[in-house]
């Protein structure tokens, strides 16, 4: 975080606000359930403290870490500086941090406890303004600001098995004010437990408290798709059936699953990328314009779009989607195991860490148009990328068949990361070579055009639960509609579990079979830039 220096004071509201400044959240006390697990360290301190360091927190707010680990408020403290030293390398601001870490707390209990909770019920009551270290009682605060009742905000960064007994626990807590609950993924393992778990939440909160994390939507390039779909006039008139052949949505990493065999275990590649993120960014790019940027608006759109994919019924699972598992290889110019010897694995695991899936969108503007996902693990790139490939001209170029056969097709590139930013791919004449067709790229980077790199996913997103707006988090109906995407595949797959596995070697660019997918169409997957 070398381009943002480290301020101490928090923002401020109303008139007092500097001109310009984005909003400032009014007072809030967070609970963070799971707060001695890695998301807690990695992510989520991270971006709290980020976000107290560029005055963006109000004054009157505190952190209360809860997880099973006995630990003093100190201890804690501890260990988010690290969390957040870590993060921030050299440029951690070493004097400013006390001033934030004197508004985190600890509390351990169990997440299934009665008296644990009321315990826990007790620390909040005091943090939110009833006790001597109450956000209320710092006296820093002028005016109506200090009269606000804090929101209560309840992060869910814990394993699912969790959540039940957590979001009644706190569904039970009385709270006069806001009360929002933010619930990490999975969202279920599949539509029944997903339905089973929305259902939980409605009986405890309002759907608009509920903020279902998809950190995908966070990410700064992804809500540039709507301002770029939307507020250009070039774009819309041609995106459709008409202008478009096929897209292609890519999330390529290049990591293992590390630590998280356990987990992964229980998910694989379809559940953990598909049914969320790539279902996510499908959804903004074929949705129609919505009537307005608010929450309902963009959520319903996006929701139409999942309703129109075409069900993966029938053979269509067997016909549409290839699963992948990687086997030992090189990567970054290291050796690293295969998927079946990372810990947490068994040896004879059927999982995929890569799965690639033909989505028919059955609308309109975009029927007949394959939408293309795939994602992996251990492959050659990290790369998470739209492209979006254009129709041929549709004469040959005049009528010179050697010209003609180098006039490729037009292909707009959204780089979501890492190297966030915009390309679109043209035809130009080459310089002094008579009359020569070769490839041009125009290009937009963020991180050259705006001189740093967008904000974190999670730095976004907690903002916007600080602020009541769910817009950017996935609403029950979309997860339930994701889910009864994705589970015909789940379904066709464990009936047939995979005998090639592994069948793509770590650093490679995926399973031959999922070219097939495109070939069977004359296409072939884009390397990734
Ligand atoms: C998470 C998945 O939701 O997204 C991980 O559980 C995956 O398996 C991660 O690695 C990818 O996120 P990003 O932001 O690194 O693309």
């Amino acid at each position: 975080m070398s381009d943002r220096s480290c301020r101490i004071t928090g923002c401020r509201t109303g008139a007092t606000a500097a001109p310009g400044a984005p909003a400032c959240p009014p007072p809030f006390v967070l609970a963070i359930f799971g707060a001695s697990g890695d998301l807690a360290r990695r992510k989520l301190m991270p971006a709290l403290w980020r976000l107290a360091c560029q005055g963006r927190l109000p004054e009157r707010f505190a952190i209360l870490g809860y997880a099973r680990s006995p630990m003093s408020d100190e201890a804690f403290r501890q260990r988010m500086r690290e969390a957040c030293r870590e993060a921030d390398g050299d440029a951690f601001d070493e004097r400013t941090w006390p001033h934030f870490a004197s508004r985190l707390f600890y509390e351990a209990g169990a997440y299934d406890s009665a008296s644990d909770f009321q315990r826990l019920a007790s620390r909040l009551d005091d943090l939110d303004g009833g006790g001597p270290r109450g956000i209320g009682a710092s006296g820093r605060v002028a005016g109506t600001d200090r009269a606000a009742v804090p929101a209560r905000l309840y992060y869910l960064a814990t394993p699912a098995g969790t959540y039940e007994s957590i979001i009644e626990g706190v569904g039970a807590l009385p709270w006069p004010g806001p009360r929002r609950i933010v619930v990490e993924k999975p969202h279920g393992r599949n539509l029944a437990e997903a339905r089973r778990l929305n259902e939980l939440l409605a009986r405890h909160f309002a759907e608009d408290d509920v903020f279902r994390i998809d950190h995908y939507l966070g990410k700064e390039t992804v809500q540039n798709i709507l301002i770029l779909r939307f507020a250009n006039t070039i774009f819309e008139p041609l995106w459709n059936r008409k202008y478009i052949d096929y897209v292609e949505i890519t999330a390529s990493e290049t990591l293992g699953v590390g630590g998280r065999g356990g987990f992964y275990e229980q998910a694989g590649a379809l559940r953990d990328m598909i049914q969320g993120h790539l279902l996510q960014l499908l959804a903004l790019v074929a949705m129609e314009q919505p009537a307005s940027f608010d929450a309902a608006d963009v959520r319903d759109e996006k929701a139409k779009v999942l309703r129109a994919l075409r069900p993966m019924t029938g053979d269509l699972a067997a016909t549409e989607a290839v699963r992948g598992q990687y086997g030992p290889g090189r990567v970054g110019g290291r050796d690293v195991p295969g998927y079946r010897q990372e810990d947490g694995v068994p040896r004879d695991s059927r999982v995929e860490t890569f799965a690639a899936v033909t989505a028919w969108i059955d609308t309109w503007r975009w029927k007949g148009v394959p939408f293309y996902l795939r994602t992996g693990k251990r492959l050659d790139r990290h790369a998470t990328e739209i492209a979006l490939h254009f129709e041929r001209v549709p004469t040959c170029l005049f009528s010179r068949p050697e010209l003609c056969a180098r006039t490729e097709p037009n292909v707009l590139v959204l780089r979501v990361q890492p190297d966030e930013g915009v390309h679109l791919e043209l035809s130009s004449k080459v310089p002094a070579e008579g009359l020569n067709v070769g490839r041009v790229q125009m290009e937009f980077s963020y991180a050259s055009l705006f001189g740093r790199r967008p904000p974190e996913a999670y730095e976004t997103l907690l903002v916007d639960v600080m602020h009541g707006d769910p817009a950017l988090f996935a609403r029950r109906d979309q997860v339930e509609l994701a889910w009864a995407f994705v589970d015909p595949i789940v379904e066709a797959w464990a009936a047939t579990p995979a005998t090639d596995f592994p069948n793509y070697a770590a650093g490679a660019a995926g399973p031959k079979e999922a070219d097939r997918l495109l070939s069977r169409h004359g296409r072939r997957w884009r390397a990734t830039t």
